[in-house]
């Protein structure tokens, strides 16, 4: 199963697919590239130094935002994934790219969706003063953090938790969920 991963940032979770590549607990899943929407991020730094293909379509290049998404679909089109993840990638693709992934785009959020969505899920939860958050791996569609379920796990929240030491608890789980996903659509469950 040929994936493409996209980031914005640390890409510590896509770290830990990379790993699961590479000590064979993911035997069906090879990395076909991780792109980003900016220059310099870590996630495309690490993917690199790991001998992964990457590139960058970065947002600011575009006049609309029509015209960003139409490079990023096409370029992701290029490597003929079977599946795209967004591992911390913090952009709203709009209809051309969910188009032409449709029911293969995946999203990964730090909390139980339908609650808490956008880019702040972790500091939301703990403002709203919630006791239970966790995260969900989903079928991306064009909405913010919305399309069908196919993991969540629940995490609890503790009175002295921040909004990273929150966020660090709920990568754990996070971590394991899409690795367990990425199993799961590679042997067509
Ligand atoms: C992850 O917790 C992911 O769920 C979140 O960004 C983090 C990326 O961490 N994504 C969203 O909030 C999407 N709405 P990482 O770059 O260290 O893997």
């Amino acid at each position: 199963m040929r994936i493409v991963v996209l980031v914005s940032g640390t890409g510590s979770n896509l770290q830990s697919v990379i790993d699961a590549v590479a000590t064979g607990e993911l035997p069906h899943v090879e990395i076909a590239a991780v792109g980003a929407d900016k220059h310099g991020t870590y996630g495309v730094e690490r993917s690199a130094a790991a001998g992964i293909e990457t590139f960058v379509v970065n947002f600011k290049d575009y006049a609309d935002r029509g015209q960003w998404n139409h490079e990023l679909t096409e370029k992701c089109l290029s490597y003929r994934p079977d599946y795209v993840v967004s591992s911390g990638f913090m952009r709203i693709v709009g209809e051309e790219f969910i188009d032409a992934f449709d029911g293969t785009y995946i999203n990964t959020h730090p909390a139980l969706l339908p609650s808490f969505p956008g880019a702040h899920g972790v500091r939301d939860a703990l403002a709203y003063g919630v006791k239970v958050t966790g995260c969900t791996v989903h079928i991306a569609d064009a909405g913010v953090d919305t399309g069908p379920i196919l993991r969540q796990e629940a995490v609890a929240v503790r009175d002295e938790d921040t909004e990273d030491t929150l966020h660090e608890r709920i990568k754990l789980v996070e971590r394991r969920l899409l690795i367990d996903t990425l199993a799961d659509l590679a042997t067509g469950k």
